[in-house]
């Protein structure tokens, strides 16, 4: 699997599997980015938000790998909705990270945390954020630009108003909660879906009739999840930083069957994410 890729709608490959760093704090960050990259990651996700941008970039150039056969992605804090104000923030990532380029950038959220969900879309903040990253793609600074959290209508606003159509959006996407219809306007718009938290941030752990059914893949929790995540389609970024679950995450050349990708989809969805639930992405 850590070979396979997808490829976006300008060309760029993208590795089907990334390794998630958020709360993944600037201690341990670079040594998990090396760990992955050693056991064959080639796909590594952070953010501006995450606070550890430098580290993971520390990690990459640490790993022994060259810088282009490691597929990196950023986001644009969900803040910044103003040309000026994105234009900073972008060339602020590179010059944290110490790098030329990053490989995918994607506007955070269509909403600044405080006001996640509500109604303001910030229609005009997303276009000229979304400007800044064209303006950065053009310039060979970001090699595909793209989404996060955005609903129908916010892509619309995208697809209309920009230059450059958004090569991914990047979405809660798991077990028990499988946005189906995002997933499928995103597609035919010809964006590819990332799934974050594919292991619904650990929560899926608690849920018997999934645990009942890796037990017969004989796979574990994480793998049932992340492979189910491949077959519609999408592109997982498991989070973590220990190298023995890096492993068992990439390990998913198993096929999960149509009845029982459907019982997955029609799983009764997570009531709360425990200590997660604060995040705006959770409410
Ligand atoms: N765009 C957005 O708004 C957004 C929002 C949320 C997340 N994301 C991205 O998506 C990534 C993943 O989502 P997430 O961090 O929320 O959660 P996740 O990947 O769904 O789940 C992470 C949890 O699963 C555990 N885990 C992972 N693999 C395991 C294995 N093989 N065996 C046992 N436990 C395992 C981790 O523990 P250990 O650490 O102990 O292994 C951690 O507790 C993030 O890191 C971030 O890059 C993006």
């Amino acid at each position: 699997m850590l070979q396979e890729t997808y490829t976006l709608t300008n060309g760029v490959k993208v590795p089907k599997l990334g390794l998630g760093t958020w709360l993944i704090d600037k201690e341990n960050a670079a040594q998990a980015v090396k760990e992955a990259i050693n056991i064959g990651y080639r796909h590594i996700d952070t953010a501006q938000d995450y606070f550890n941008e430098a580290e993971v970039a520390a990690g990459i150039k640490a790993c022994g790998v060259s810088r282009e056969e490691i597929f990196l992605t950023t986001k644009l804090s969900a803040q910044h909705k103003n040309y000026e104000d994105a234009v900073a923030a972008i060339d602020s990532s590179l010059q944290r990270m110490g790098l030329d380029y990053v490989d995918l950038m994607i506007i955070h959220s269509p909403q600044p945390w405080d006001k996640f969900g509500q109604s303001d879309r910030f229609t005009t903040g997303n276009q000229q954020a979304w400007q800044a990253l064209e303006e950065a793609q053009n310039a060979g600074k970001i090699r595909a630009i793209g989404l996060s959290n955005f609903q129908q209508s916010d892509i619309d606003n995208i697809l209309k108003n920009g230059t450059i159509a958004p090569a991914v959006n990047q979405i809660l996407a798991h077990v028990t909660n499988t946005p189906a219809a995002l997933i499928q306007y995103a597609q035919e718009k010809g964006l590819l879906v990332e799934a974050y938290s594919p292991i619904g941030h650990g929560e899926l752990f608690k849920n018997a009739q999934l645990a009942q059914m890796a037990e017969k893949y004989e796979v574990t929790i994480p793998q049932l999840c992340i492979r189910y995540t491949l077959q519609l389609g999408l592109l997982p970024i498991p989070k973590t930083a220990n190298p023995a679950h890096m492993k068992n995450n990439a390990e998913v050349d198993f096929v999960i069957s149509p009845d029982d990708m459907a019982v997955l989809k029609g799983m009764e969805k997570i009531k709360d994410y425990g200590e997660a639930s604060m995040f705006p992405v959770y409410q």
